[in-house]
């Protein structure tokens, strides 16, 4: 069975594809001709990855799953959300993301947050969504350097390490990403 992950991320999808079973040929972006970037128009994570599937499914025919991530902050009323990657602007930059991060918590006692993963598996037009969550604080200064994105600034619930000190094997174990894809490769399994 040929599937696509609605991808441009060399990195998740070598990753991905090494864990799915023998029996799906999984196809990247490139390998069906798109080379575009799905815009991503929701106003909600769930809306984002239907959005990028329903892209692939409709405009190239194949089946397909993709994945939107957004970074949930309690006392900023869920943002930054889908503005994740471009919460500092459309420079999409991790550095600059996690300062305003670091401003705009200044003045609240509450730091909890959550990471959340949503994929869309569109089957034959038909959608199915697979969520993981990773609950943690916001720290007030950034710890670590591996990882991306919001890691160094983010300590999962009952560790001591930011993503950021993790292995990645060890954030995989636990994280928001691992815990969608871990869905998702079951019930392809099934
Ligand atoms: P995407 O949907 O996977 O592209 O993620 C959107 C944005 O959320 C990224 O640009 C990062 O800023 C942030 N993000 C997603 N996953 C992670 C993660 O595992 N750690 C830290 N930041 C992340």
């Amino acid at each position: 069975m040929k599937l696509v992950f609605a991808t441009h991320n060399p990195n998740k999808f070598k990753e991905i594809n090494s864990l799915l079973p023998q029996h799906i040929e999984l196809l990247s972006l490139s390998d069906i001709g798109c080379n575009e970037d799905i815009e991503e128009t929701g106003k909600t994570i769930d809306e984002n990855a239907m959005i990028k599937a329903e892209y692939v499914r409709n405009h190239y025919g194949y089946d397909c799953f993709a994945d939107d991530t957004g970074l949930e902050v309690n006392a900023l009323a869920g943002a930054p959300g889908v503005f994740s990657a471009r919460y500092a602007g459309e420079a999409k930059n991790d550095e600059a993301n996690n300062e305003k991060l670091l401003q705009q918590l200044k003045k609240h006692q509450d730091r909890s947050a959550q990471f959340k993963t949503v994929i869309a598996l569109n089957l034959k037009g038909d959608q199915n969504l697979f969520t993981g969550i990773c609950k943690g604080e916001i720290l007030k200064e950034r710890r670590g350097e591996k990882g991306f994105g919001y890691d160094p600034l983010f300590l999962p619930d009952g560790f001591n390490l930011s993503f950021a000190e993790m292995e990645l094997e060890e954030k995989t174990k636990i994280s928001h990403r691992g815990i969608a894809f871990r869905e998702l490769i079951e019930y392809l399994s099934k």
